[in-house]
């Protein structure tokens, strides 16, 4: 019998006690970025996209169009396609056609968002020959309930696309990217998508819009607590300040309190206490070095197939395939 039983707390729950947990808590307070992503917040980060200064997504959309073919040629004719965190579903359209041409996929994105899955399944239902399954969960829970579905044999292809693995924590990258390998059997791929590290400016520009989008994008977290958990941010009093951390080599975003001032966050049962200057962190997107995305594979059990590099915008798109 297996040792743990993995038991899922309900969403709403574990947003009221990570809210709790975050905002009073000694030090520095913190907020999960994963919960920027609600409908409003889902259709900023849309927009965050479309900015000059935001060049990632492009790029990335640029290399998966551009090289769709030469990568799915790397894996194995694989049966089950699944992505982790699939956000508007745009950018895999390229991947799916290109395999497609073999034989029929089946789509498996997976996402916390039912706003994201909504727009993901109506964006590509009309790639030939896919069928996609929407599963709304947590990353691995999610993954490992897609690989049990396949058959003997049967090769996975995991997409983690748009650099989301640079909002986890130092070290939490590497500790995510085992367990999915953990998940994955000996030949199957991950394609996985990393920001590079650029000149500073041009890192802050695209986190500190001028026209202030995504300002909006983080200062929702706080409209959305005060949406879902009754509380009572004054949006006014807080603002959106973006820096490079350069001994982590990550952009992190903060909500800065203009004031000294109480919050009362009805639903969570606390009020937390901010000082004048005194920040929430938001996110943090680490920016890797092509050396550090090789360690990296290694590191955690897979060798690296293919890397390739947009030419106008740092980014690099990386096959790796499970040992
Ligand atoms: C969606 C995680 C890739 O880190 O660049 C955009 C989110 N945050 N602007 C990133 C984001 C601020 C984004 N990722």
């Amino acid at each position: 019998m297996a040792p743990c039983v993995n038991v899922s707390i309900d969403p709403a729950a574990q947003f009221v006690s990570d809210v709790r947990a975050g905002l009073c808590k000694k030090g520095q307070k913190e907020l999960p970025s994963k919960y920027l992503y609600d409908p409003l917040g889902f259709a900023l980060f849309e927009a965050i996209t479309l900015l000059p200064e935001y060049g990632l997504t492009r790029a990335d959309e640029r290399l998966l169009r551009r090289h769709a073919k030469e990568m799915v040629g790397h894996v194995p004719s694989p049966a089950l396609v699944s992505e982790l965190g699939s956000g508007s579903g745009r950018k895999t359209r390229w991947i799916l056609s290109a395999l497609c041409e073999c034989e029929p996929v089946a789509y498996y994105p997976i996402e916390l968002s039912r706003a994201a899955l909504d727009t993901c399944e109506s964006e590509l239902g009309d790639v030939g020959c896919v069928s996609i399954v929407g599963v709304e969960r947590e990353y691995l829970d999610g993954l490992r309930e897609v690989a049990a579905l396949r058959g003997d044999g049967a090769g996975l292809l995991v997409l983690f696309l748009g650099s989301t693995i640079g909002n986890f924590d130092a070290g939490a990258d590497a500790r995510f990217l085992s367990e999915v390998r953990s998940v994955l059997a000996p030949g199957d791929g991950l394609l996985l998508g990393t920001d590079l590290l650029k000149k500073p400016e041009r890192m802050l520009e695209a986190y500190d819009d001028p026209l202030g989008v995504t300002a909006a994008f983080n200062l929702n977290l706080l409209g959305r607590i005060n949406r879902e958990l009754d509380g009572e941010f004054d949006l006014r009093q807080f603002e959106h300040a973006a820096r490079f951390n350069e001994a982590t080599s990550s952009i992190e975003m903060h909500l800065r309190s203009k004031r000294r001032q109480v919050v009362h966050v009805r639903r969570g049962g606390f009020a937390a206490t901010f000082a004048a200057g005194e920040t929430i962190w938001t996110e943090s997107s680490h920016k890797y070095t092509r050396r550090e995305i090789a360690e990296l594979a290694v590191a955690c059990g897979f060798r690296v197939e293919a890397q390739w590099v947009d030419d106008e915008w740092p980014f690099a798109e990386n096959l790796w395939v499970a040992v």
